[in-house]
């Protein structure tokens, strides 16, 4: 057991009350962000004459060789310590000496591990935001590539209006475009540092926080230092971002286990994104796309408890909030794969557009263009839309298609029908006449695919 404290405490800690209250077995994850905070901490003492060069440059010294032998492995960072900020100080002066002594010198572990976890956060904002840009790239690849490529767009799973798979996929580009817009907006809310706010009351020492923010790339210091050791929004909201981001890959993975399905076929998972049955020989089964969708939980549980455990918080800091670390640490690791897992094994894929055509032209998605046929021909809309349905039901009676309708037929019900009916309900004509903005014909979906790319491109700056 090795605690920063003790001096007013007449017996040993119990073995497993020290278990329970040390957190170093996760909170070593932050090692690097500890360093880092110490040293701008450090150097702003020294710049406000409350430690001497001399001293400032012996500590720094002495944490960068703790961070390099954590680095090659030369130093384990071992359970002994309560955590990861007892683990760097004793370290520290049993290297440097007395002079590690000064590292706390107007510091307390409520604003240090506030700083930590706020750096840790915003390291991993920055690869979430890569991993969600990679996506984004691989769509936007993939909306070029099937601008043409016909397939059935779904109400209720039932098959509606044709559209293509450009246009689906471009649903996606708009859901992870906001995901990373949120991932942007949660780092500038929270990009302010807490370090200087002591325990709760700041300190008595004149600390430069703004020097401290500077040297750490924060827009400047927190402004109340009670709400800086007891705020944990950004995980919250950070927690939240990273559940509607799972939330639009569950649906997706969703949709990409039901077209690869053998009654869908619309595409096929690559083999190296594909697992197989240890008893029926014959399976090919989208593991990855359900495990996606079956990590979705885990993301919205590490929200809904952290939520619960702020709930009942008085200010300022109490022990409760040590329960930040697991969820925030073990939700962006689930969100990390499955961004990039899911990424690979959409690129991957193989997308079988006959199958997709096929499916659009049977299940009568046609039929909302066969009433629009009659209103440009003065048939009002409620009329037509009466009209179609006799017609939908002869061709289930006669096991046919509209597409395969004789005109005669057409005309016993309505004789306003002509021979170009059969141009104006092709699938190429469903399609491509939808040219309003967001809509997807050709036209309008190259204008979106403009926009993306000069989106993506200001994101590559
Ligand atoms: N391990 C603690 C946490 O994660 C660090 C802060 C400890 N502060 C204290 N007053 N015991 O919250």
């Amino acid at each position: 057991m090795a605690q920063l404290w003790g001096g007013r405490f007449t017996k040993e800690t119990d073995q497993l009350v020290y278990n329970f209250n040390a957190s170093i077995s996760f909170d070593q994850k932050f090692y690097r962000q500890d360093i880092r905070g110490s040293i701008a901490h450090v150097t702003m003492l020294a710049s406000s004459g409350i430690l001497t060069n001399d001293e400032r440059d012996e500590i720094i010294a002495g944490l960068n060789s703790i961070l390099k032998d954590v680095e090659n492995g030369t130093l384990t960072i071992s359970s002994k310590y309560e955590d990861i900020h007892s683990f760097v100080e004793a370290n520290l002066i049993d290297r440097i000496g007395d002079v590690g002594k000064k590292l706390h010198t107007g510091r307390s572990r409520n604003d240090q591990v506030a700083l930590d976890m706020k750096l840790y956060v915003r390291d991993e904002i920055t690869e979430l935001k890569s991993l969600v840009k990679n996506l984004l790239t691989t769509l936007h690849r993939m909306m070029k590539e099937h601008v043409h490529t016909y397939m059935p767009g779904f109400t209720h799973l039932q098959k509606a209006q044709p559209i293509t798979l450009a246009h689906h996929f471009g649903a996606y580009m708009e859901m992870f475009k906001r995901d990373y817009e949120r991932l942007c907006d949660i780092y500038e809310r929270m990009n302010y540092c807490p370090l200087g706010s002591g325990a709760l009351a700041g300190t008595t020492y004149p600390l430069d926080r703004e020097l401290t923010a500077s040297l750490l790339d924060f827009a400047g210091p927190t402004l109340n230092s009670m709400d800086s050791v007891a705020d944990r929004d950004y995980c919250i909201e950070l927690l939240s971002a990273l559940s509607t981001i799972m939330m639009h890959l569950s649906r997706f993975s969703e949709e990409i286990i039901i077209w690869n399905s053998n009654e869908y076929q619309f595409i096929e998972l690559d083999d190296s994104y594909s697992t197989g049955s240890s008893i029926m020989p014959q399976k090919k089964n989208p593991d990855i796309a359900e495990l996606v969708r079956g990590k979705t939980g885990r993301v919205y549980g590490a929200l809904m408890s952290l939520l619960t455990t702020m709930k009942g918080i008085p200010l300022a800091y109490n022990k409760d909030m040590q329960e930040d670390k697991e969820l925030t640490f073990d939700a962006i690791d689930t969100a990390k794969g499955c961004l990039a897992l899911f990424t690979g094994m959409i690129s991957s894929m193989t997308v079988h557009k006959d199958r997709m055509a096929d499916s659009a032209k049977n299940g009568f998605t046609n039929a909302t263009d066969a009433a629009d046929y009659l209103v440009n021909h003065g048939v009002p809309f409620r009329d037509a839309h009466g009209i179609v349905g006799q017609l939908v039901l002869l061709c289930i009676e006669k096991n046919t298609s509209l597409d395969a309708l004789p005109l005669s037929e057409y005309k016993k019900i309505s004789p306003v029908f002509e021979e170009d009916i059969y141009n104006a309900i092709s699938m190429k004509e469903c399609v491509e006449k939808r040219n309003t903005i967001g809509a997807p014909g050709a036209d309008a979906i190259n204008n979106v695919i403009k926009i993306n790319e000069e989106y993506l491109s200001r994101l590559n700056k």
